[in-house]
């Protein structure tokens, strides 16, 4: 069988912070195949964010580190050094950030940025790089690739920004994409614009992708596999059809329970569950979820549960109560 385009064994990321070490991601896996959207979810601060940056190799290891395995199509990045990471990360995988005004630099122009990257990472002269800026600006559905390639970053309104990051995360097909809430800060048409764009751009270049999102309807959409974490661990991890129909986590069902009905708004996010996420400088001696779980047992704030897996194909869940409690109603 192929190699999976990204595998990610027992990732864990700790922080060193004025109260102490933090540890946000405790020992996340997942894979992702070609042609495959990986869904990864859970409420903020749960370590969706700090498990794309350091995947991506961005955390700085002055104040962070990064345990675990990490391959990009069979090739391992956690054991290379951060050049040689740097080099083959820019060219196989790309990230398209939350805040597109941010990682966009405000001091040089658009055609400029996404010609770094081809400059970088292809051996393109000058003519053919042009023709392929301007190529890669109509690709992600900009009307005026000539004026927007001239363009400053400021000059353009936020869903342009957000396709001009597309289209430089695409510039040099990379097998693999991470999406950190690629659609967030957009309207609802953008938003389906954009969603529509990765499908297409994933249909023809078999590129995997990773959608890290608040909103359920993105996964319901894009996403053939889905990860819940909660306070930086795996808690459930299952196909999107058993997802939304079997749910099997207490934590993955509230989550859903939470979503309003499909009829009563096209935008489904992820709403608020009674009780808090627990500190990461108090973390609990079991299972994290306990002080906000209904089913709830001794033995549940005694020990941590494992991921286990259950039930047909890959189900797994975290939970010593996944069995039993299967169809009840919490
Ligand atoms: N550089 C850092 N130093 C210390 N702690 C950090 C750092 N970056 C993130 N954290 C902490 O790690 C935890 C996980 O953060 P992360 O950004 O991954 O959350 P998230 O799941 O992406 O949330 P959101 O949905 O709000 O984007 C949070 O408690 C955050 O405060
Ligand atoms: S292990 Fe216990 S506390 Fe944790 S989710 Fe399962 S039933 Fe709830
Ligand atoms: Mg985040």
């Amino acid at each position: 069988m192929a190699e999976p385009r990204l595998r990610v064994e027992q990732l864990a990321v700790r922080f060193a912070t004025r109260q102490g070490v933090v540890s946000p991601v405790r020992g996340i896996s997942f894979t992702v195949n070609a042609h495959e959207t990986l869904g990864i979810i859970g409420e903020s601060g749960c370590g969706k964010s700090v498990t794309a940056q350091a995947v991506m190799g961005l955390l700085s290891p002055r104040t962070s580190r990064v345990d675990g395995e990490i391959a990009l199509a069979g090739k391992r990045l956690d054991t290379l050094s951060s050049r040689a990471r740097r080099q083959l990360s820019g060219r196989d995988m790309a990230m398209i950030f939350q805040d597109p005004l941010a990682s966009l630099n405000p001091v040089m122009t658009v055609g400029y940025q996404i010609d770094e990257s081809l400059r970088l990472h292809t051996a393109l002269g000058r003519a053919q790089r042009q023709e392929k800026i301007l190529s890669l600006l109509t690709q992600v559905g900009i009307a005026d690739p000539v004026r927007c390639a001239s363009a400053w970053p400021h000059e353009l309104s936020g869903g342009m920004r957000q396709r001009v990051m597309i289209a430089m995360a695409i510039a040099v097909s990379p097998g693999l994409l991470i999406a950190d809430e690629p659609t967030t800060a957009l309207d609802a048409t953008i938003q389906a614009q954009i969603l529509d764009l990765l499908e297409a751009i994933q249909q023809q270049t078999g590129m995997g992708i990773v959608i890290i999102t608040h909103d359920l309807s993105v996964v319901a959409r894009l996403c053939q596999r889905v990860v819940v974490l909660y306070a930086g661990q795996v808690v459930e991890e299952t196909d999107v059809h058993t997802l939304f129909s079997r749910p099997r986590h207490p934590y993955t069902r509230a989550l859903l329970a939470a979503r309003p009905s499909a009829d009563s708004t096209p935008k489904t996010t992820l709403t608020e569950i009674r009780g808090q996420v627990p500190s990461l400088h108090a973390l609990p001696a079991g299972c994290a979820y306990a002080d906000r779980c209904p089913l709830a047992q001794p033995r549940c704030r005694e020990q941590p549960p494992s991921l286990r897996v259950s039930g047909w194909g890959h189900h797994a869940v975290r939970c010593w109560r996944a069995d039993e409690t299967e169809g009840e109603r919490l």
